[in-house]
């Protein structure tokens, strides 16, 4: 629990970008054995957004540029870029680099992370982190996914499911204890690293030719098997972070869940004993972006005035690695 003098860090800011290029469901019928009944019915999503011209960097800095705008802030301030995403630009350099350039922000650092989609979790109580340090002022968290770059169009099982998008927030100290990001519990086991990965390109599968004409660069996914760990680890982790916080379902006002599968957000919320009028549920526009789907959820839903300052909010996330957390978060803007 935070004692009195400890430094809040507060989100002060949301931004985010979507690509103009929708692919819906009909689209989908048309290059797989798939169907609109089918997709809405398994998985919620009826479309998605995919940029046609650009990269991973070019989605971030554009939901950055949206965040330093609505919150007039001047990028030469901005002390730590940390980008959550599975898609960089290219290994090396980071795709924090990348931002930080377009965007000016010639006094920060930065750094890419990378826990699939759980990447906007771990990066935030990064940030916060090093807010609560005393250290730094300024911080942006961006989640980052151009999936598009990553999927086979010819598998039904994975192509539908996914799409490009970027958000981000700036993270700031407060000496409000009641705002920020309070308690959060995350983990890591790479027992299931099998079920949800891309199998060559790295250096244990250096890319060769043989691994593109079997299209091991593309996701691999074993639906099944993450569906049923998902919704456990979701679920029991948000549980206990409430426990944490002396929080019950009636005191919050927003489940927050990543946006993977319709199923998996309400089924998890009802092992929580959440009702469905307190989920954030997006997906039926944008599909799963991987890092991007919980800050496009807060930035959506303050900006539609749904969060309020003050609310608290249980962020939950499940992810390729496996990764997977939870974060009780108080909302910080007015
Ligand atoms: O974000 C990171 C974490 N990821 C997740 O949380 C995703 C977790 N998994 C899921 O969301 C679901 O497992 C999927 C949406 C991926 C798949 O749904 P499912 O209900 O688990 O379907 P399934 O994989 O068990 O497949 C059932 C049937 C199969 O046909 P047979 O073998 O029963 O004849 C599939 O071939 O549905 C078939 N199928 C499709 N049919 C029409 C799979 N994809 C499609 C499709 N259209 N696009």
């Amino acid at each position: 629990m935070q004692k009195n003098n400890e430094i809040s860090a507060v989100i002060t800011g949301v931004g985010m970008y979507v690509p103009d290029k929708v692919l819906d469901n009909k689209y989908f019928e048309s290059i797989v054995d798939t169907n609109d009944e089918w997709i809405r019915t398994r998985t919620g999503i009826v479309e998605r957004r995919i940029i046609e011209d650009g990269a991973t960097s070019d989605l971030g800095t554009r939901a950055v540029q949206d965040l330093l705008k609505s919150t007039n802030t001047d990028p030469e301030d901005i002390d730590i870029i940390i980008v959550a995403t599975v898609t960089p630009d290219m290994f090396f350099p980071a795709t924090a680099c990348l931002i930080q350039d377009n965007i000016g922000a010639k006094n920060a650092w930065g750094f890419d992370f990378s826990a699939a989609c759980s990447g906007f979790l771990f990066a935030l109580e990064n940030g916060a982190n090093f807010i609560k340090s005393g250290k730094y002022k300024k911080v942006v968290v961006v989640g980052a996914d151009k999936m598009s770059s990553i999927i086979d169009y010819t598998d039904r099982n994975t192509c539908i499911l996914f799409g490009d998008a970027s958000s981000a927030v700036l993270l700031e100290p407060s000496d409000d204890p009641s705002l920020g990001v309070k308690e959060s519990i995350l983990h890591i086991d790479g027992s299931g690293r099998n079920d949800l990965y891309m199998k060559a390109g790295g250096s244990a599968k250096p890319a060769s030719h043989k691994t593109v004409d079997n299209g091991e660069h593309y996701i691999y996914q074993d639906g099944k098997a993450v569906f049923k760990v998902a919704v456990k680890g979701m679920a029991d982790v948000s549980a206990e972070v409430m426990k944490k916080c002396g929080l019950n379902s009636d005191d919050i006002a927003y489940l927050v869940p990543h946006q993977a599968n319709l199923r998996i957000i309400d089924a998890t919320a009802k092992r929580m004993g959440i009702s469905p009028d307190k989920v954030t549920i997006n997906i039926q526009k944008y599909g799963n972006t991987t890092a991007a789907t919980i800050p496009l959820c807060l930035t959506e839903y303050y900006r539609d005035r749904k969060i309020k300052k003050g609310d608290n909010l249980i962020l939950a996330a499940f992810g390729g690695g496996y990764t997977w957390g939870a974060m009780h978060l108080v909302w910080g803007i007015d």
